[in-house]
């Protein structure tokens, strides 16, 4: 028997490939370093873990409304107000099984066959998957890494046609954790306006930015923007909760209806327990996220400074998010492979170091490194990088 079409094209997501791959080495007894991963290497703080163990105690371990409970709900959308400045009432807010599942469902109801979803690339390797399985068609646009990969308006205007429905904005970004700034946004979201398309905002970094810039959401720069735009966030990166699997979904009510119906059919609710920690995340104090943050950002200044080190490798600085994407195409070919994938594989056997190649992310001459690692780790890792390239190139 055959399996169904939609699961036939469907490519398994390239960072837990690498990551099963290096700790199926580590099993084996090899000393490997992962930077494949895409989660805070953080514990979830420990108020979050006790409203978990309270939840428990009292029994809130049944079903829930399938777009979550009404208290995190409203905490919620009191974050909404005290860090974008919007406002939302509880119909326009679904919970969901990680913002992952917000954006499957998403797709889902907002796709037929053959409506476009722009998705700039570099992206997330999720969006085109689940834009496919939604029976969309995702129209790549590269952003130039000369414009820290981040597409222009006049890109954005070329690839919009009539069978556009919406675009992606992932801000901070996964994999390059570039931003785009209030100015980039507002031109965007102009084109956004005059073909009447959808914005899918994904903001699930937002909390990690080591720069003075600010995080903006596009929803806040017009009321014309604010109805034409789904937030997509949760507390995976925020709070160190990937596990848990909570994120939410914030827009227009009929859409969110639309969502929790679809929900309510396929997941039910997301689990009542994480619920509850994600309320103690988002009504506690933010010192936790702030402490992680200032770890993430010490680790981002060590590891940029050490692979810049490297001849061949060219790494523009990002502003947020765990990951470095710098460009390794000299350095592979420097080192005579054929291209970046086979350099990673032999970084792999060799040096036991585990990166994420770029082209699973829609940019073939580069590479995803995580910094969501001890500073030690990363130091190790760098040098057998340096060492690698070093033996290679004599
Ligand atoms: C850009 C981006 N969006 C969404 C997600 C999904 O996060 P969650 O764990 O909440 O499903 C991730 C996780 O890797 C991500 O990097």
């Amino acid at each position: 028997m055959e399996l169904a079409k939609r699961v036939q094209s469907l490519t398994p997501s390239s960072t837990l490939a690498i990551t099963a791959k290096a700790k199926a080495l580590k099993a084996e007894g090899h000393d490997v370093i992962g930077l494949g991963a895409g989660e805070p290497d953080f514990n979830t703080p420990e108020y979050i873990l006790n409203a978990a163990k309270r939840a428990m105690d009292e029994g809130l371990t049944k079903y829930t409304p399938a777009g979550g409970v009404p208290e995190l709900k409203n905490a919620i959308t009191a974050k909404l107000q005290r860090d974008q400045n919007l406002n939302y009432t509880n119909e326009q807010i679904i919970v969901t099984t990680g913002a992952k599942h917000a954006l499957f469902t998403l797709f889902q109801v907002l796709l037929n066959e053959g409506d476009e979803v722009i998705v700039p690339a570099p992206y997330w390797v999720s969006y085109p998957e689940q834009i496919k399985l939604a029976e969309g068609q995702p129209v790549i646009v590269n952003a130039e890494e000369s414009n820290q990969f981040k597409i222009t308006p006049e890109q954005l205007e070329k690839a919009v046609t009539s069978k556009t429905k919406a675009v992606i904005i992932n801000s901070p970004s996964n994999p390059t954790g570039m931003m785009y700034s209030k100015e980039e946004l507002q031109a965007i979201g102009e084109v956004c306006e005059k073909h009447d398309l959808l914005i899918v905002s994904d903001e699930i970094y937002e909390k990690l930015i080591y720069t003075e810039e600010q995080h903006v959401s596009i929803a806040e720069l017009s009321d014309s923007l604010y109805d034409r735009t789904v937030i997509i966030n949760g507390v995976s990166k925020s709070h160190s909760m990937t596990g848990w699997r909570i994120g939410f979904a914030a827009g227009r009510k009929d859409i969110i209806k639309a969502m929790s119906n679809m929900a309510s059919h396929s997941t039910s609710n997301p689990t009542s327990i994480a619920q509850y920690a994600a309320l103690a995340a988002y009504t506690g104090d933010e010192s936790a996220v702030e402490e992680m943050r200032e770890a993430f950002s010490e680790r981002l200044d060590a590891l940029h400074g050490w692979l810049t080190e490297i001849p061949g490798v060219e790494c523009e600085k990002p502003s947020g998010a765990f990951y470095l994407f710098p460009n390794v195409q000299k350095a592979a070919e420097s080192c005579g492979f054929k291209g970046v994938d086979e350099w990673v594989k032999a970084l792999l056997d060799e040096e036991k170091v585990a990166l994420v190649p770029g082209s699973g992310f829609g940019s073939p001459e580069n590479v995803r490194l995580s910094y969501a690692t001890s500073l030690d780790q990363l130091q190790q890792a760098a040098e057998r990088i340096k060492r690698f390239v070093k033996n290679h190139q004599s």
